[in-house]
């Protein structure tokens, strides 16, 4: 990941009328090795290390981009933001709810640095039509939602061994902590907070070549479906309750890498999923009349405008650096086109997957607490 968002900035000149632009001068990994392509790619580079407190000691270094194996996400991010650097950080943003908890923590003390967290799907351009189609309400009452990012090269059982499916480095959230944040942050972002979880989790290869001739226990969820009820309140249809069905999946077969999400509404349908990535579905209906699914391409409309005139394809890098231009211009100061993933929307995905473990583990419906409300955003 860290070379993709490296690959970004080197193409910055691909967007217009930006104020900010990065440029990355010091590089960290645990792997010297991978130091060459940064080195030999970017003549910008002045530091490199293997030791992260290096470049937190170095004054030139404004804002760290760090992804890292989930078990260290607590320490690294909470020395980041105390030493004052802004922070673009991966999810799930703490290994688990307690992980998550010291983060925000860190970001409370620390209210001058900008804090995000990496969600880039919301930055497809169909995505953010479907954000903007809930936020002026109109897809009427809303009948159900469902959300998913799928994954599919688990199915082969020959696949090696690495740190996700392992609980100490990836965390007891399994599929969900790789892939859950993904799948909450649209929901999140448009007010539709689970109320409460019925949770069927599947461990369905549980061992794994571990590469070196062994076999080794493959201890983590492979699939997930949360199963969430949301309660609303609507100036026109007062309390109401939709289902909202959210999965993640690292065994779906034929999937490679699809994030998707789908709002059936009495005024109005959408779907969108990254399989084709230029197509918005919408269905508008008005009482008595036919029903039809209409399709349009969207191409790339953008965030933040780009030389690539509208009528081309979008795509997965496309989208990390329409991310990372969200996160520098407002860690610049300024107030981004649309705010990138938030520590309180990564806190309401850690509360919703430690009840799904919850519910896996009693085969019941879990509550939810409301929302934590605090001043880390
Ligand atoms: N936003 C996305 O689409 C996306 C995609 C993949 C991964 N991720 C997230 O990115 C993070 C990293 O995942 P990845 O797939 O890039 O993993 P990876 O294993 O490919 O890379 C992790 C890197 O961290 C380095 N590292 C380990 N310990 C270190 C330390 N103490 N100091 C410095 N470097 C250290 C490793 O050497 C490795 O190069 C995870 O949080 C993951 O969930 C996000």
């Amino acid at each position: 990941m860290g070379r993709e968002f490296a690959s970004a900035a080197a193409r910055w000149m691909h967007l217009l009328e930006m104020p900010v632009r990065p440029e990355i001068i010091a590089v960290c990994d645990a792997n010297p090795d991978l130091m060459t392509w940064f080195s030999s790619n970017f003549s910008s580079v002045t530091q490199t290390s293997t030791d992260y407190k290096a470049l937190l000691e170095n004054p030139q270094v404004d804002a760290i981009y760090c992804a890292v194996p989930h078990n260290l996400h607590a320490q690294l991010y909470v020395d980041i933001i105390r030493a004052g650097k802004h922070l673009l950080g991966e999810k799930p943003f703490g290994i688990d709810a307690a992980a998550n908890a010291l983060i925000l923590e860190a970001i409370n003390a620390n209210p001058q640095v900008t804090v995000r967290c990496s969600s880039e799907f919301p930055f497809f351009p169909a995505a953010q039509k479907i954000i903007q189609l809930a936020q002026s309400g109109k897809f009427g009452r809303i009948l159900e939602v469902e959300a998913g990012f799928w994954h599919s090269s688990d199915l082969d059982p020959n696949k090696p061994i690495n740190w996700k499916r392992m609980i100490a480095v990836n965390g007891e959230y399994g599929v969900m902590g790789d892939l859950g944040f993904h799948v909450v942050h649209v929901p999140a972002r448009v007010g539709w907070i689970p109320r409460d979880v019925r949770a069927v989790l599947s461990n369905i290869v549980t061992t794994r070549p571990d590469g070196k001739g062994n076999t080794v226990p493959c201890e983590t969820w492979d699939n997930a479906h949360l199963l969430t009820s949301v309660a609303l309140e609507d100036l026109r249809y007062g309390e109401y309750e939709f289902p909202m069905m959210l999965s993640m999946k690292r065994i779906a077969p034929g999937e490679a890498n699809t994030w998707f999400i789908r709002v059936m509404g009495t005024e109005f349908s959408a779907e969108f999923s990254t399989k084709r990535p230029k197509t918005l579905r919408t269905l508008p209906y008005t009482a008595g009349q036919p029903q039809a699914w209409h399709e349009q391409d969207i191409g790339f409309e953008t965030v933040y405008p780009t030389i690539t005139g509208g009528i081309f394809e979008f795509g997965f890098t496309d989208a990390i650096q329409q991310m990372w231009a969200a996160f520098c211009d407002e860690a610049a100061g300024n107030t981004p086109r649309f705010q990138c993933a938030t520590p309180m929307e990564t806190a309401l995905s850690h509360q919703l997957f430690t009840a799904a473990l919850e519910s896996q583990r009693s085969s019941s419906v879990v509550k939810l607490e409301p929302a934590p409300l605090g001043s880390s955003e």
